[in-house]
């Protein structure tokens, strides 16, 4: 198991895996190293998303490389085992082979894009294992369907990001907030249009309970889907839809959004 603060754990044997995080940072090393027209540069994003019929889970990590790119012809070569334009003694084209190879053997799988002379981003996609799941009978036609207008309130950029990304990807027009007293604004300013708020309990400025308490009062019909680690919530009242467990998993955000929004 490998786990990262903020995501899901993947189930895999670490050695492995580890090898295909360093071969594809060693070969990100090998593409920038040289690098005269502009600094070298090497990023490496995790973050959860979900497939398409939103029934499975994947932690996603990226490492991207504004080093020298590759050709077509090269890229579509690359996986292949022995398949190295590097010199003899610099590389055994084995890297990228071992990496498509074990990313298969754990359910995942590995995309390569590349601009000749820009960069590259390889990307791993790993499945979120199931002995931290509990299994969700899905049914994407209930998914939320587009017009749905959500208020995400909450302190983490990583979490805001990562469920806004999730949400717009299903058609939902989502607004931000990072506390909640800009929360509360925001509910002001959007009135009627706001179908539902997504809350975060342990906020800096003013605490989810808090917010929680105003609305009680200015808007008590409008439902709240909490994000919390405990489930012992002191205002549990009409107006809390439902709670979700941190990290959150795109199959299960989107199955709780909407089970909240139908309960109107
Ligand atoms: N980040 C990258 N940028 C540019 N080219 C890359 C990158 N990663 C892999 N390649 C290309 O893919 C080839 C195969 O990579 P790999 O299987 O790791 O073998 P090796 O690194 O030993 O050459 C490399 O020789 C290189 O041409
Ligand atoms: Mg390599």
């Amino acid at each position: 198991m490998l786990s990262t603060p903020g995501l899901p754990a993947v189930e895999g044997d670490a050695m492995q895996l580890e090898q295909v995080f360093l071969n594809l940072c060693l070969n990100a090393r090998d593409a920038v190293e040289g690098l005269r027209e502009r600094s070298p540069r090497i990023d490496v994003v995790a973050d959860l998303v979900a497939d398409r019929a939103g029934q499975a889970d994947f932690v996603r990590v990226t490492i991207t490389d504004n080093g020298t790119g590759m050709s077509e012809v090269v890229s579509e070569r690359i996986f292949d085992p022995f398949y190295t334009t590097k010199e003899p003694g610099q590389g055994t084209g084995l890297g990228l082979s071992i990496v498509h190879g074990v990313t298969q053997q754990h359910g995942g799988r590995v995309e390569c894009e590349s601009q000749q002379g820009e960069g590259t981003t390889m990307t791993v996609y790993l499945p979120v294992s199931s002995a931290t799941l509990t299994p969700v009978t899905h049914d994407p036609a209930s998914d939320p369907t587009g017009d749905e207008k959500i208020l995400v309130i909450e302190d983490e950029p990583m979490v805001r990001d990562v469920v806004g990304r999730i949400l717009e990807r299903r058609g939902c027009s989502v607004s931000m907030a990072v506390n909640g007293v800009e929360g509360l604004e925001s509910i002001a300013d959007l009135g009627d249009t706001l179908d539902l708020v997504l809350l975060d309990l342990s906020m800096p400025v003013m605490s989810g309970e808090d917010v929680l308490e105003q609305l009680s009062v200015t808007r008590p019909e409008l439902p709240v889907v909490v994000f919390t680690g405990y489930v012992d919530l002191r205002h549990r009242s009409g107006q809390v839809a439902a709670l979700l467990p941190k990290p959150v998993r795109p199959s299960e955000l989107l199955r709780t959004i909407r089970q909240a929004l139908g309960q109107r």
